[in-house]
């Protein structure tokens, strides 16, 4: 009963996810959906992560290794990293709120940007800590205005590069001027979900700050590693903070299955070249596509294109559903004629736009 939840709970929106395909099938009747609504990988996962969690269900009675040894050791060494400098989680997104509980006290605040991914504000609310909210720019991250919205009780500051839902980034000389001007009581959480897709040549090297700086960054399997179903991601940061995030997550918060596949998909270095390539040369296709219908978008440095449909975000939503296709409605980001779609096989990007043209 609502009257026993905890001080804030009812005032807290739900994250919505991206609709499943089942329930689109479900509701409308149809066989054929296209989902371009979450930013997965549209090739599926690695064959090599598939054999391997094949070959581990056998061990389904043990508990999961509670500290990712092997898969930690992997991907430190291909990073040419420590594995102090690691911790895993359920997803990335579990790894904010470890971030939360270990570093924030409760008179702190966070600082977001908006739009970006909104987990971190739903996620801070939802332990109770105050958050600061910097408008972006041109739908680019205001780094001054980031700066300067950081007082003496700002205690993590969330970067999204690139940035969730606009695909826009932050470059190195931007993030090197940022760190080299906060106080070092501030704690920057740099989210690289996206980092596989990134071309631009400016794009910011964080691993070099690692040492020095407060930095803690974030990277996923859900993305071009194509494991958004296993949910594994981790952390990068300095040993002292690791070892604060380890205090406080909970220990076998990474599945023994999602450890093998996520491992083995490290291997699979073609799956990934191809996953890129796919996505740049789709991301090609929607541009030139966008710019014939004569809709504006923002420029990606992800697998999404955020694209102003010059209607109701909702309307196109609904009206896209009934063509298979799944895109993302943008009123929870403000964004009220912008749908966000994930850059989809040939055949996706093709439905995307036929449909598109109907609507
Ligand atoms: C910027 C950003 N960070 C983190 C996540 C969450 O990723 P994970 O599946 O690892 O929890 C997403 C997912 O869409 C994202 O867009």
């Amino acid at each position: 009963m609502s009257r026993l939840a905890k001080k804030g709970v009812m005032s807290i929106q739900p994250y919505q996810p991206g609709k499943p395909i089942d329930e689109v099938k479900r509701e409308l009747l149809l066989e054929e959906v296209y989902k371009l609504a979450s930013n997965e990988n549209s090739l599926g996962p690695s064959k090599k992560a598939l054999t391997a969690i094949g070959k581990a269900l056998k061990d389904l009675n043990r508990y999961p290794d509670g500290s990712s040894f092997y898969l930690k050791t992997k991907i430190a060494k291909k990073m040419g990293m420590k594995p102090e400098n690691f911790v895993f989680g359920n997803g990335s997104d579990e790894l904010i709120a470890v971030i939360i509980q270990a570093f924030m006290n409760e008179d702190e605040n966070a600082i977001v940007a908006d739009p970006t991914f909104l987990e971190y504000r739903l996620i801070t609310e939802a332990y109770g800590r105050r958050v600061k909210v910097v408008p972006n720019v041109n739908m680019k991250y205001d780094m001054d205005g980031i700066r300067k919205a950081i007082d003496d009780k700002t205690k993590i500051v969330f970067i999204a590069n690139p940035d969730n839902p606009t695909g826009t980034y932050v470059n190195d000389k931007q993030i090197t001027k940022f760190l080299e001007n906060i106080p070092d009581s501030v704690i920057v959480v740099m989210d690289e979900a996206y980092y596989d897709f990134v071309d631009a040549k400016d794009y910011p090297d964080t691993m070099r700050h690692l040492k020095d700086r407060n930095l803690i960054v974030l990277r996923t399997f859900s993305k071009a590693y194509g494991l958004a179903g296993l949910r594994v991601g981790f952390a990068l940061a300095n040993p002292e903070l690791i070892d604060c995030m380890n205090r406080v997550r909970l220990p076998f918060n990474v599945n023994s299955l999602a450890q093998v596949g996520a491992s083995a998909s490290i291997d699979d270095a073609t799956h990934l070249k191809k996953t890129r390539q796919v996505v740049l040369k789709g991301k090609k296709f929607l541009y030139s596509a966008l710019d014939k219908i004569g809709l504006p978008y923002v420029q990606s440095q992800t697998n999404f294109i955020l694209v102003d449909v010059k209607m109701d975000s909702w309307e196109a939503f609904q009206k896209l559903l009934r063509y298979g296709v799944i895109v993302r409605d943008m009123k929870a980001y403000k964004l009220d004629s912008y749908v966000r779609v994930t850059v989809g096989t040939d055949k996706e990007n093709r439905k995307f736009i036929e449909a598109l043209k109907e609507i």
